[in-house]
């Protein structure tokens, strides 16, 4: 009796091993990435620290591998905007911030593993802009400086496919500016976390 092997368990076993990450891949994530300040600042006139609320915006990445386990990674978004409040005076601001951040990055595993977790460390800068004074402050001039300081970060990819893969990833950045307002200026760290979620595509 002849054995008969079906044709698509031949092209099964022929197909080209699946790549995740290589060496001079080119890459971009988009998902929704949620700004989660870890706040402490000045106490503000006597009113408590400045609290700032979480915000979550379309988040961006565009990452190059250097080698298969070394990439260098570049962090984009929608711009994220959050009241500004204290205990006594409730809320008294609202800021929009860039955060973009850029990251030296290793990836955990080889380049045909279906799942790459990698740590980053790099350098954030954000810039602040279109702050508004709100109830004692209505009306009033409010600036935050601009921010350039460390970021650290954890990730994962899961291939999906040869182009795409699924990715979840942790920002930690540390985020220190000086708040100026018409009743004085307060230092405060916003130091947040960042999470984002979402999916990736190999070009
Ligand atoms: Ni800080």
């Amino acid at each position: 009796m002849k054995k008969i092997v079906p044709l698509s368990v031949m092209l099964a076993l022929a197909s080209p091993m699946v790549i995740a990450h290589e060496e001079g891949d080119f890459f971009m994530r988009g998902g929704l990435a949620s700004v989660m300040p870890n706040e402490s600042s000045d106490n503000v006139l006597n009113t408590g620290e400045l609290e700032l609320t979480n915000d979550m915006q379309v988040g961006l990445t565009f990452t190059y591998m250097m080698t298969d386990n070394v990439g260098i990674e570049l962090l984009a978004a929608t711009p994220f905007t959050h009241d500004v409040s204290t205990n006594g005076l409730g809320k008294i601001a609202e800021v929009s911030h860039l955060p973009p951040t850029l990251m030296g990055q290793y990836y955990f595993g080889e380049a045909d593993s279906k799942y790459r977790p990698y740590l980053g460390a790099g350098l954030n800068y954000t810039t602040f802009f279109e702050e508004k004074g709100f109830g004692q402050l209505n009306n009033t001039e409010v600036e935050l400086d601009d921010s350039f300081g460390l970021a650290v970060q954890a990730g994962i990819d899961v291939e999906v496919n040869e182009d795409w893969f699924f990715n979840a990833s942790l920002w930690y950045m540390d985020i220190d500016t000086e708040v100026k307002t018409s009743v004085g200026t307060f230092d405060a760290e916003i130091d947040p976390y960042v999470v984002m979620i979402g999916m990736g595509y190999t070009f």
